[in-house]
């Protein structure tokens, strides 16, 4: 299976060994009318650049995982869910945005309350995504950029999913069995 990819991204390629890329694709699990992408350079070194405010802010080693990033286009939503172990400690990053009014981001808490969280370009919320469904109503701004850096427990259950299973930072998504939804 090989992800669709926008009229703009002439050089996407299909990783050989499986489903892979690193260009704006339009197939996200999570959301329509979004435009995503797995791992580009520029999330990546955000994932290893912000990884010590994180571990600081939640007092906990980490090693990081993944990143992925999307453009949420006018009536993108994002469907109530909880995210893969490989997502154990994540970060939202609001990049950039065009829209008039905040578009928040809604987290259920373990005691089921609401939680409701506007970010504007440049903050940050980190979150336990494995653990707290989060979703967002439609979009009705025209587009909003942002980065989600995934991090897991250096000395917890699920350590043995650093990098996502690959090589390194940066290189293509490997697929192990099923295909696990990004977060
Ligand atoms: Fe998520």
């Amino acid at each position: 299976m090989v992800a669709k990819c926008v009229a703009i991204d002439a050089n996407f390629a299909a990783d050989p060994r499986g489903v892979t890329t690193r260009y704006l694709a339009t197939d996200d699990k999570q959301v329509e009318k979004a435009y995503f992408a797995y791992g580009l350079p520029a999330t990546e070194a955000l994932l290893t650049m912000l990884m010590p405010t994180v571990e600081k802010e939640t007092g906990t080693e980490l090693l990081p995982t993944y990143s992925y990033s999307r453009v949420y286009l006018p009536g993108a939503w994002l469907k109530k869910h909880t995210d893969r172990p490989a997502c154990e400690v994540s970060a939202t990053v609001a990049l950039a945005q065009k829209t008039d009014k905040a578009w928040p981001l809604f987290l259920e808490s373990k005691d089921g309350q609401t939680v409701e969280v506007a970010l504007s370009p440049g903050d940050m919320l980190i979150y336990a995504g494995m653990e707290m469904p989060h979703w967002r109503d439609p979009f009705d701004g025209q587009w909003q950029l942002q980065a989600f850096l995934h991090y897991v427990r250096k000395n917890g259950l699920y350590a043995d999913r650093k990098y996502d299973f690959r090589p390194r930072l940066g290189a293509p998504k490997i697929i192990k069995g099923a295909q696990e939804a990004d977060a």
